[in-house]
């Protein structure tokens, strides 16, 4: 096998044009970008949406051909507050080059630091801010504290919709020469869960089986199962159908080589969106998922947690 650059590298937008979904705040970036100008800034949200593509993009449409001008840094991997204030501190020391007269630091995970390291860090803002602006990227940005929070501009990032990640998979399929059947890109959709670093990992090593990626090449390497199955496990267990349910779950343990867990997650994922059952079962049903997953976090045996749950449904169902 070629030992290729992961797609999640290679096809990262270069420029804002290329990041799909979060609108509104590629056209606020698109703005900055274009006067030269902005505040420091906040992008809040979960992984894998474009938080990190869009501050690449953005100084590449600041900077353009005159040299990035940006510091990338990871507040979780450095090693703690005062690596990242001399990285600074050494690359604020020198001008900016070319026409937008500041400098940018792209500050990743920065919600991972301490309260005294955020001290430290809005000391560091204060300090450099004539001629740097700052991204900080964070899952939650309520885990900032409120200094920080009030000298960024907040960027809220969403989960991203299934066309849009069609849409990103569909430019790289071209690149790649794949063939993608539609169910895949469904199967593609249902795996992400909103994020395409996921969406794109899956695909690559979906397309290592074959050149032709198809819904079951998707789910095997993904470690989901089909949700059509997990729904039929959970239907025959309503049922009273105990043995077949049983069944069902081998085949998601062995065929799809899931961890109790992972079918615990599918489970709890069919039965919140299900048209099945009413709110009443939904809960007594999320609370039994709830007790089944602390179970096996804690060491119970997966099978038997998961037979548990089953035989639980059965009672259920013949209660209903
Ligand atoms: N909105 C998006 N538009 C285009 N590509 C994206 C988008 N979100 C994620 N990606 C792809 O997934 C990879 C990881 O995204 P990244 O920007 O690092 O996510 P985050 O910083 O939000 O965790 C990117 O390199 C890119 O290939
Ligand atoms: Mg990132």
């Amino acid at each position: 096998m070629e030992l290729a650059l992961p797609w999640v590298e290679k096809y990262r937008p270069k420029e804002l044009k290329e990041v799909v979904g979060q609108k509104a705040v590629v056209e606020r970036l698109e703005a900055y970008a274009k006067e030269k100008d902005m505040p420091h800034l906040l992008f809040s949200g979960r992984a894998g949406i474009g938080k990190t593509a869009c501050a690449l993009a953005l100084a590449n449409g600041l900077y353009g051909s005159e040299g990035r001008n940006i510091l990338e840094l990871n507040a979780s991997d450095e090693r703690g507050i005062d690596v990242i204030r001399g990285k600074i501190k050494d690359f604020a020391a020198t001008l900016s080059i070319g026409k937008v007269p500041f400098k940018v630091i792209f500050l990743d995970e920065s919600d991972s630091l301490t309260r005294d390291a955020q001290n430290a860090l809005r000391r560091t803002m204060e300090k450099y801010s004539r001629t740097c602006r700052f991204i900080l990227s964070c899952n939650y940005s309520s885990k900032l504290i409120e200094p920080i929070q009030s000298r960024c501009a907040l960027f809220r990032f969403t989960p991203l919709g299934d066309k849009d990640i069609r849409k990103r998979l569909e430019h790289i399929a071209k690149q790649e020469k794949l063939s993608i059947e539609d169910k895949a890109y469904v199967a593609l959709e249902y795996v992400a869960e909103g994020d395409l670093r996921r969406a794109i990992n899956i695909l690559q090593v979906a397309s290592t089986l074959s050149k032709k990626v198809t819904a079951d090449s998707v789910y095997k390497v993904s470690a989901r199962a089909r949700p059509e199955e997990v729904r039929e496990m959970i239907g025959l267990a309503l049922k009273g159908k105990f043995l077949e349910a049983r069944k069902a779950l081998d085949a998601l343990l062995y065929d799809y080589a899931l961890s109790a867990e992972d079918v615990l997650l599918q489970v709890h994922r069919e039965v919140v969106s299900s048209e099945d059952f009413d709110a009443k079962q939904k809960v007594a049903l999320v609370d039994r998922i709830g007790e089944a997953s602390f179970r096996v976090s804690e060491g119970a045996n997966e099978r038997i947690q998961l037979e548990a749950f089953l035989a639980q449904l059965v009672l259920m169902g013949a209660k209903k």
